[in-house]
């Protein structure tokens, strides 16, 4: 049994080389479960309409739509960029709130952030980003790291620059993995690291690919980080 786990790619405009290398992967070698983990699209960067008409969305709309017909299930957690997505959106894809599979737990992570999962600040916040756009999105630049920002947080500089962020949120996910006995894999974050038979930032795809790869309960991280 094989599953890849990819998230965050931030998908609002134009072409992107890191959603059609990471499509034409998955087409050209299947996996027996596709998992896209959330922040597939950025409402923060763009309407839906912007969305579902930008090429990088329709590639994977593509490659959802052809493992649909050729037998391959896929799945989507549409948390939390994702807000507002339907399941018209991706048609082929299965809308999920997570993903247990050979002993792992995959998520989308924002559950276990101090900022956005754990306090009543997501409510309001969701609220405002789907009525008031206009208030919301300044507001989210001005007080919280954008994703292209949270890159810079990846493997090269994880172990040189604390973020609280990025500590607690996977911090909290361990707790959860000690919880329930099970593995925990997030995207959110957008810093790629494993802990083998424990925990896993699967990391993004905005400029790069990272992804976790499960084969039979045994997970290594892919792409081109
Ligand atoms: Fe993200």
């Amino acid at each position: 049994m094989k599953t890849i786990f990819a998230t965050d790619f931030h998908i609002h405009h134009g072409q992107r080389p890191e959603v059609n290398a990471f499509c034409d992967m998955i087409e050209d070698c299947p996996p027996d479960l596709t998992v896209l983990g959330g922040d597939i699209a950025d409402r923060w960067q763009g309407t839906w309409k912007d969305i579902l008409e930008c090429p990088a969305w329709k590639r994977m709309q593509s490659m959802a739509n052809q493992l649909y017909h050729r037998g391959y299930p896929i799945m989507w957690i549409p948390y939390n960029h994702d807000y507002g997505a339907k399941p018209e959106y991706l048609p082929g894809a299965e809308m999920v709130d997570r993903v247990i599979i050979d002993g792992w737990m995959l998520c989308h992570g924002w559950e276990f952030s101090l900022d956005w999962g754990l306090g009543p600040v997501d409510n309001v916040a969701y609220w405002m980003a789907r009525n008031k756009p206009e208030w919301m999105i300044p507001f989210y630049h001005k007080f919280f790291k954008t994703p292209g920002q949270l890159v810079n947080y990846d493997a090269r500089t994880y172990r040189e620059k604390w973020h609280w962020k990025i500590e607690t949120g996977h911090s909290i996910a361990r707790m959860k993995a000690q919880e329930t006995n099970l593995n925990v894999a997030v995207g959110h974050f957008h810093t790629r690291i494993l802990e083998p038979d424990f925990f896993a930032d699967a990391g993004h795809n905005v400029g790069s690919n990272s992804w976790l790869v499960i084969v039979d309960g045994k997970a290594a991280l892919g792409g081109t980080p």
